[in-house]
């Protein structure tokens, strides 16, 4: 499906963000782990807009460096007379562009493709703009819209509004839809003559309505407009994020048994029969096939999970775990850069980390991969249907062959051929007696 008009996005983000308390500039704030202009950047990217616009105030570095590659350009508005005067600093940006611009806030990260997409279907021969409106339970002091049947009469800001608009519910959600060849000069008209002293976004819907054209409003969920200006806010999108998704993946055949206590990412991908226990938290990159099990309180980030493993409880596979079909990681067995093939296990109390398993090796409790010098790191590969003895410490770089026995409590720093026993430890040595006679002579010691 090709749109014959194409598509451009002025992203406002030069506001403050006093509330956040923060070096960081508020776009960049996460909502499950990506940052809020990267969730509205991957909207628009369903509807292949030519160019973005973001527009910031400071920390136009930060912007900067977190839409890198993505062909955004980032424009700056010092000082920020309103969002009007925003909007029209993304002009030299967009030179030359002739089709439909959309116009976000950055701090308003929600809002959908297919929202965008509806009001592009409104943007008709007979309509000049469209606005996304929305009822919040408490209108409070948004911006009010004011229309029949879908065509706007009014918009104003709840500074500049009668008592009568104030007791309208439809609010501004702040985006909108208007060709490039309207926007430029309505925003020149646009004044800073109202009770903020700033130049409003909005006049330009009043402006065209006056020049006798027409814009239509269409309603979303108050939800998907939603704004963060504090960490308060920020924290209740993500539930509501979390939420939404926890929901999906039950749709879409995953078992939760508490959802409320498990924490996905933006990107993590769970086939069906997959059941995930209470108290688990998913950092991003992490991808799990059918017929897993993740136990309670486990942490998973950027990790391949095959199919029928069974994890925890209290694992931790960090980035670049790689785990195939039937896998074993048990509690407090930390991965990091493993990659275990069918079958293998780590069941108790283990550090593997730059490392290889075999297919059905087995690794005993407590075994550790020593892949840290100080400076460099180096690898472990252990070899399929291996065994390695519990409390052992493999010294890398190191490798044991398939089907090798490493003996408990052995420090290994030498390959180990197939098939071969390793024992790295001192000989057993008795006296016996020894302990009774210890006993007795200290005991008596204490007597006197
Ligand atoms: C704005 C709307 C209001 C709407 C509400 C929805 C205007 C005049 N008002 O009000 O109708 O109901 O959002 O949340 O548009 N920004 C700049 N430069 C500026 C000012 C703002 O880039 O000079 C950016 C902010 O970073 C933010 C967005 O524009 O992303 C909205 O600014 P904000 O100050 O929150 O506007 P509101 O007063 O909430
Ligand atoms: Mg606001």
């Amino acid at each position: 499906m090709t749109d014959p008009r194409p598509l451009a996005a002025i992203i406002l983000a030069a506001g403050q963000g006093t509330r956040m308390k923060s070096s960081r500039h508020k776009v960049l704030h996460p909502i499950a782990h990506k940052p809020m202009l990267l969730h509205l950047l991957d909207s628009l990217a369903a509807l292949a807009p030519q160019r973005t616009v973001v527009v910031v105030g400071s920390l136009r570095e930060q912007v900067e460096a977190a839409v890198a590659g993505r062909g955004v350009t980032v424009a700056v508005q010092s000082p920020q007379l309103g969002t009007g005067h925003a909007a029209l600093q993304a002009k030299d940006a967009l030179a030359g562009f002739d089709g439909d611009i959309v116009v976000m806030f950055g701090d308003t990260p929600l809002v959908g493709s297919a929202t965008i997409a509806r009001l592009r279907a409104e943007l008709t021969d007979a309509v000049a703009a469209v606005v996304l409106a929305f009822r919040p339970d408490d209108p409070a002091a948004y911006g009010r819209v004011i229309a029949s049947d879908g065509v706007i009469r009014k918009m104003v800001e709840f500074k500049d509004a009668t008592p009568a608009e104030r007791a309208e519910t439809l609010c501004n959600s702040g985006l909108l839809l208007v060709r490039a060849a309207d926007l430029w000069p309505l925003l020149a008209r646009v004044s800073n003559d109202n009770a903020a002293g700033e130049y409003y976004l909005p006049d330009v819907i009043s402006l065209l309505i006056g020049d006798g054209r027409t814009a239509r409003v269409i309603e979303t969920d108050p939800h998907e407009v939603a704004g963060v200006n504090s960490r308060a806010e920020l924290a209740a999108m993500e539930a509501r994020w979390q939420d939404r998704r926890r929901a999906a993946a039950m749709a879409d055949g995953v078992t939760l048994i508490d959802p409320a206590s498990v924490f996905l990412a933006h990107d993590t991908v769970i086939d069906r029969d997959v059941t995930i226990e209470p108290f688990v938290v998913f950092g991003p990159g992490v991808r799990i096939a059918s017929g897993t099990t993740i136990r309670a309180n486990s942490h998973v980030e950027g990790a391949e999970i095959g199919p029928d493993c069974d994890i925890g409880p209290f694992a931790r596979l960090r980035p670049g775990t790689v785990l195939g079909a039937g896998a074993k990681i048990g509690n407090f067995v930390e991965t990091k850069k493993a990659v275990f093939g069918a079958g293998a296990k780590a069941n108790h109390l283990s550090y593997i980390g730059d490392a290889t398993v075999g297919a059905r090796a087995n690794i005993g409790a407590g075994t550790i991969t020593c892949n840290y010098d100080g400076f460099f790191k180096y690898r472990t590969v252990i070899g399929e249907a291996a065994f390695i003895g519990s409390n052992s410490a493999l010294v890398a770089p190191v490798s044991i062959g398939d089907g090798a026995i490493v003996a408990a409590g052995s420090t290994v720093t030498a390959d180990v051929s197939a098939d071969a026993l390793a024992l790295v430890r001192p000989a057993q040595t008795e006296k016996p007696g020894w302990a009774a006679h210890f006993r007795a002579r200290q005991a008596a010691k204490k007597g006197k």
